[in-house]
């Protein structure tokens, strides 16, 4: 197994480094409600909490940030609703790449694509195409992802090779099943944050988040702004992740405040 509190650069504190931020941005629906707005008008306000987080990433260095735009539940929402989250993603994607440049911003989508619309497929592979040689921070945007389509697509490329006869039954473990899944070339994440007030993972990143340190806040998600996010962010740094270890076998973490 990955053990990933091993010292290596990222933000924050050298002992609790932040390298992967994963984010359910929750509560678009309700912000919008609650001041008598369409549920789209949340969803467009959210745009600008994306722009906020990713700002206090860039500034803390943060190497990735993974944030949930659609699950692969999403799709029982109402025609008109899922029509004009589509929409949003289209325009976001071709106005944001500019932003993306000027800040070396690398995007990339997981999740199941192939069920976009072929506009938006192509708009998708533009955006990371121009953005590839980016390095400053990897922003990947899940868009018709859920954790368990993530594993399953993983367990049915083992099984190709298996069926190929490239690999034999034996071999399979779970750094080779992580090796297939979506985000295999990132540390798992070190913080998850979900803003709405549930306290629920919704099918996210579900293999990846094994270690990960939870945040929830009630905060709705167009109200998430920097000092939000550097609150998050302070949270974790008194968190002492042991990663199956005692509290003093872990040097570095420390211990929270309470
Ligand atoms: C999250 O906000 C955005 C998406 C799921 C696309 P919601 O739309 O779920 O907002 P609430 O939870 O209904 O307030
Ligand atoms: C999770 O939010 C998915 C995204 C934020 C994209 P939901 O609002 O869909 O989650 P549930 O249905 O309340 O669990
Ligand atoms: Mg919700």
């Amino acid at each position: 197994m990955n053990e990933r509190a091993d010292g290596t650069e990222g933000a924050g504190s050298t002992s609790q480094p932040v390298r992967h931020v994963a984010i359910i941005m929750d509560g678009n629906g309700r912000w919008a409600e609650q001041r008598g707005l369409p549920r789209h008008a949340g969803h467009r306000a959210g745009l600008e909490s994306v722009r906020r987080v990713i700002e206090v990433c860039l500034q803390e260095g943060i190497h990735t940030l993974t944030l949930f735009a659609f699950s692969s539940e999403n799709w029982r929402r109402p025609k008109k609703e899922v029509s004009l989250l589509m929409d949003l993603f289209l325009s976001a994607l071709q106005g944001e790449v500019k932003r993306m440049q000027a800040n070396d911003i690398r995007l990339r989508v997981i999740g199941d694509r192939s069920a976009f619309s072929r506009k938006l497929q192509g708009r998708i592979t533009d955006a990371e195409q121009q953005t590839r040689a980016n390095q400053g921070l990897l922003l990947q945007i899940a868009a018709n992802y859920g954790g368990r389509w993530d594993i399953a697509q993983a367990a049915r490329k083992l099984c190709e090779q298996v069926r190929d006869g490239s690999l034999a039954p034996e071999q399979v473990d779970e750094s080779l099943i992580a090796s297939h899944l979506s985000c295999a070339d990132q540390p798992d994440p070190d913080l998850f944050i979900r803003t709405g007030g549930e306290r629920r993972i919704s099918n996210f990143l579900l293999w990846q988040c094994a270690y990960t340190e939870l945040y929830f806040t009630s905060r709705l998600w167009p109200d998430f702004d920097q000092d939000a996010m550097r609150e998050a962010l302070n949270d974790y740094a008194g968190r002492q992740r042991r990663f199956g270890k005692t509290g003093a076998q872990v040097k570095g973490g420390r211990t929270p405040v309470s």
